[in-house]
């Protein structure tokens, strides 16, 4: 018997962009909303979370929250039929402990996602990307306490039954197993990366995110029709040898990160996981129901972030280079860098693609790529060639990984617009097709541009994903 290989993109296949709303709305006391953990970060690498900056780029960004309808106009001629924001709760939910919600927030987000409809545009909501209200961790630290789940669960209830109408796909936590990373923690979990007893307060924060995550998926299920879906990040792992000790710490790496998809696919704590956590004197307390609700109520798809592959190596404790704003790891000699440091590895995606499908068999969905770059304006024309061939490379990357039998749905490239670095707090980290003229102190006309790259991708959705040129 022959089967017939799948060898181009599905005729339904979403094409489009991703953002959060924290790194592009702006507006960060308007109408209403109040501070969330975004708006105390202060420009530079890891950010730092500060009182006392005389700058917090969120607090104006790309000033979207006024915008939208333009960039969102601009992103549809460009083809798209998806685009993914988030919401930011402290629109909703100011101090996250109202009895009631701020309805300006609700119609904004109505309006922005009804609007995308009209333009033909799909949508898919990260519920909580990075923008806790700050208020709640000034008064129960992070989501290490359980209260949080409460918090949540409510603000989920409120969008849920109040945007249902216009919301096609939902994701839970953005890059769920950053709660358990090193300084990423502040921005997954809120959490102080210089707390003390710092990995026990993360993977306690991990499970109070599994348990309200579930039963997010359970209020979503049981009052719309929308699927919901996982977010993790996801680097390549490959061991820095054939050392077997060297691929047994890249297993053990993997390990590492798919705990949080094992969790929310699978719905159960890995049996692997004990290990690492009697290694580590973790005790994560658990209360009567959680492992029920966890297995009762696992995801729907699967979404990840993919920038990078990673190299590890069995007598390095901890990955030796930080070049950026997260953690690079020991250096891949094959493969070039981005002026952050980060490999450019779209073979990578492609065996991300298979690795997720292999162990999951579930639905697949990137819902986050892209060239972080400096940009020249010459004549109001961007040239990013460089950006053109990341995302040409990774697009065939993926289509390859579909050749092989890869049940992946959709495609939204990271930062469609010029938005701010979330590790960097910079503008100048550019990883638009549409370019915001606006520098790393705010200042500029905050005029829109549209880079070569814009037609590119608009050509190559237009062909869905065949012409590639
Ligand atoms: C992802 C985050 O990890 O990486 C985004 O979900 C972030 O919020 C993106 O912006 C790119 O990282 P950076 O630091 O270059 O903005």
């Amino acid at each position: 018997m022959k089967k017939t290989v799948q060898s181009k993109f599905p005729d339904n296949f979403l094409w489009g962009g991703a953002v959060a709303a924290n790194q592009c709305e702006g507006a960060y006391l308007e109408d209403g909303k109040l501070m969330s953990t975004a708006d105390i970060k202060a420009r530079g690498f890891f950010g730092g979370i500060r009182r006392d900056a005389d700058y917090y780029p969120t607090h104006k960004a790309i000033d979207f929250y006024h915008t939208y309808k333009s960039d969102l106009k601009m992103m549809a001629d460009a083809n798209f039929n998806i685009f993914r924001t988030s919401i930011n709760w402290t629109r909703i939910y100011p101090t996250g402990e109202e009895a009631t919600p701020n309805q300006k927030g609700i119609d904004y987000y109505h309006d922005m996602f009804t609007y995308c409809h009209s333009l033909g545009m799909k949508v898919m909501v990260t519920i909580s990307h990075y923008e806790t209200p700050l208020n709640l961790v000034d008064k129960y630290g992070g989501w290490d306490n359980r209260c949080f789940i409460d918090y949540y669960l409510k603000f989920v209830r409120t969008i849920v039954d109040n945007l249902s109408d216009c919301v096609d796909y939902w994701l839970t936590f953005n890059e769920i197993g950053n709660a358990a990373v090193k300084p990423i923690c502040w921005d997954a979990a809120a959490i102080d990366p210089e707390s003390d007893n710092l990995l026990q307060r993360m993977y306690q924060a991990a499970h109070h995110q599994f348990v309200a995550s579930a039963l997010a998926v359970k209020y979503i299920h049981e009052n719309s029709s929308a699927k919901v879906g996982a977010m993790i990040a996801y680097k390549t792992v490959y061991p820095y040898t054939c050392d077997p000790k060297d691929v047994e710490a890249a297993e053990k790496e993997k390990r590492k990160e798919y705990f949080f998809s094992d969790v929310q696919v699978r719905g159960k704590y890995p049996s692997y996981i004990w290990k690492f956590f009697e290694e580590h004197n973790l005790d994560i307390k658990m209360e009567y129901g959680d492992e029920e609700v966890i297995a009762s109520y696992p995801v729907d798809f699967i979404t990840f972030s993919y920038y990078r592959s990673r190299v590890v190596k069995a007598d390095e404790a901890e990955p030796a280079e930080i070049t950026t704003n997260t953690l690079e790891g020991i250096s891949n000699p094959y493969l070039p860098k981005t002026g952050w440091g980060w490999s450019v590895d779209p073979k990578g995606l492609e065996l991300a693609l298979l690795e997720l499908y292999d162990r999951y068999q579930k639905p697949l969905f990137v819902s986050e790529n892209g060239l972080g770059a400096i940009d020249e304006v010459e004549n109001d024309q961007i040239h990013d060639t460089y950006r053109i061939d990341y995302m040409r490379e990774h697009i065939k990357a993926m289509k390859d990984a579909i050749k092989n039998g890869v049940d992946l749905f959709g495609y939204t490239m990271w930062g469609p617009i010029d938005i701010v670095s979330n590790g960097t707090g910079q503008m100048s980290k550019r990883y638009g097709i549409i370019y915001v003229d606006l520098d790393d102190d705010g200042n500029g006309t905050g005029r829109r541009l549209k880079k070569d790259s814009y037609a590119w991708y608009s050509k190559t959705i237009a062909s869905n994903g065949e012409d590639l040129d």
